[in-house]
């Protein structure tokens, strides 16, 4: 366990990097492994859900080379099991992608349900009832027995399945178990995020023939053979670079953040233009900055699938709302339980309320200096930017979290002007969460 120590309220200036986005690239790893020969995957972050996804994928029987600089070869020819049952699976939500590849792979594939869940009900109906309707069986709540899921094929065909909730795991997921199954397969209601189009266009490098990722229909049509043989980059992390804007923005600061790409920030930009933030932007980055005498607005946020706001800078966004001058409104309309962090930013002096699904900030705050815990990668996020924002000292505990899913993150903080530690600070309860 670590803890992060923050001395506060120093304006951030200067430009920051944006690295490699996670959920892309645990899907794109997962792909990966139905390949039929080697590749090379670019500006993969060095974050501790994506060392626990390569450990996965070697205990598989891949061989993987870093080469350092975020690049990485991947080569799964020796694949030699279909069974996905190192403890790691248990931790990181993405493992989920296994299923899908190691069904392609093999016709067959096990693994145990896929990391805890810790902003509500996280279930996989949808992956396995696509997966049933693609000729896959073992499919059924009543089939996972001892936390192990086990299903088998005797042949993969196209289908027609409409996802009656949009879900991004799914939709990948169910790309995967497509990409060879014989014949066309349509996901309709599929989700939009910039992820499954960085996915889709993974696998059509590797010969797939997938169409309409990025809609709300995707197309599929199986193909015989995936060829290795190519280099890949992953997109730049939409969240990450989120995290960052709101950063600069709760320390009244000028920050302009690199390798982003604009059009996949526009939830959030659109948001910071009402409040009262300066914007600009050029092809791959964005600068946010405030006038010294701009009071910020309040506003509501609602979370939604792509293009709405993601869930998953929610808690960061929340922080941001602390500090316009009135009330604000934050709904979260994906997760059942994603205000787990309210107390802890109340413990630092925000006056927030949560009334079923929404809450209601009010503001402005001048936050104080607490000793707060990351409950979860995301909340941790928010308790950084807390403590970047407060007057005084904040101790992050189990900010191990935190590293889960932003690579680099002191470094790049300390790079724009924040005083931000390592701390020996910490706390005794463990618990496991994952995205
Ligand atoms: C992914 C992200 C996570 C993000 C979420 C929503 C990864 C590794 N994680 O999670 O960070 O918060 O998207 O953007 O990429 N649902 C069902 N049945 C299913 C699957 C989902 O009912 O079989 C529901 C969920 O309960 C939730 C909604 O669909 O209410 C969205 O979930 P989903 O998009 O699947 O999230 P994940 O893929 O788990």
């Amino acid at each position: 366990m670590s803890s992060y120590r923050i001395v506060g309220a120093k304006r951030l200036h200067g430009d920051v990097n944006i690295s490699g986005s996670k959920n892309a690239v645990l899907g794109i790893l997962a792909a990966a492994m139905m390949l039929d020969g080697p590749c090379k995957i670019e500006n993969v972050p060095d974050i501790v859900d994506v060392h626990a996804m390569l450990e996965i994928c070697e205990t598989l029987g891949a061989k993987i080379k870093n080469c350092g600089d975020g690049v990485y070869e991947i080569d799964p020819t020796n694949i030699n099991t279909f069974e996905a049952t190192h403890p790691k699976v248990k931790n990181i939500r993405a493992s989920y992608y296994l299923l899908g590849a190691l069904l392609t792979r093999f016709k067959k594939a096990t693994m145990y349900m896929p990391g805890g869940c810790n902003f509500g009900n996280r279930p996989i109906d949808l992956h396995l009832k696509g997966f049933q309707k693609m000729g896959a069986k073992g499919t059924k709540a009543t089939d996972i027995r001892d936390g192990i899921i086990r299903i088998v094929a005797d042949e993969l065909r196209g289908a027609h399945i409409f996802l009656d909730v949009v879900s991004v795991g799914a939709t990948i997921n169910l790309m995967l178990a497509a990409t060879k199954a014989n014949g066309m397969t349509i996901i309709e209601n599929a989700a939009k995020e910039p992820h499954i189009v960085d996915v889709a266009n993974f696998l059509n490098s590797m010969g797939a023939n997938i169409k309409g990722a990025g809609t709300d229909t995707i197309r599929i049509k199986g193909v015989p053979v995936l060829a290795g043989g190519f280099s890949y980059s992953v997109i730049p992390d939409q969240i990450e670079a989120g995290t960052y804007m709101i950063a600069a923005a709760v320390t009244r600061g000028d920050v302009t953040i690199h390798n982003l790409i604009p059009k996949h920030m526009e939830p959030l930009t659109v948001k910071m233009l009402e409040m009262g933030f300066n914007i600009e932007q050029g092809d791959d980055w964005i600068r946010v900055s405030v006038d010294d005498d701009v009071e910020l607005e309040p506003t509501n946020f609602k979370t939604r699938p792509y293009p709405g706001f993601p869930t998953d800078l929610q808690p960061q966004a929340t922080v941001l709302l602390c500090l316009a001058n009135g009330m604000s409104r934050m709904h979260e309309n994906v997760w059942d339980n994603r205000f787990q962090y309210v107390p802890e930013l109340q413990s630092m002096g925000a006056s927030i309320q949560v009334v079923d699904k929404v809450a209601l900030v009010n503001g402005p705050v001048k936050f104080c200096g607490a000793s707060v815990t990351a409950l979860d990668l995301r909340a941790g996020a928010a308790m950084v930017l807390a403590g970047l924002a407060a007057d005084g000292v904040t101790t992050i505990y189990q900010a191990n979290r935190i590293d889960r899913g932003y690579e680099k993150i002191l470094e790049k903080l300390r790079g724009i002007g924040a005083e931000i530690e390592h701390s020996d600070e910490d706390m005794e309860h463990v618990t496991v969460d994952d995205e």
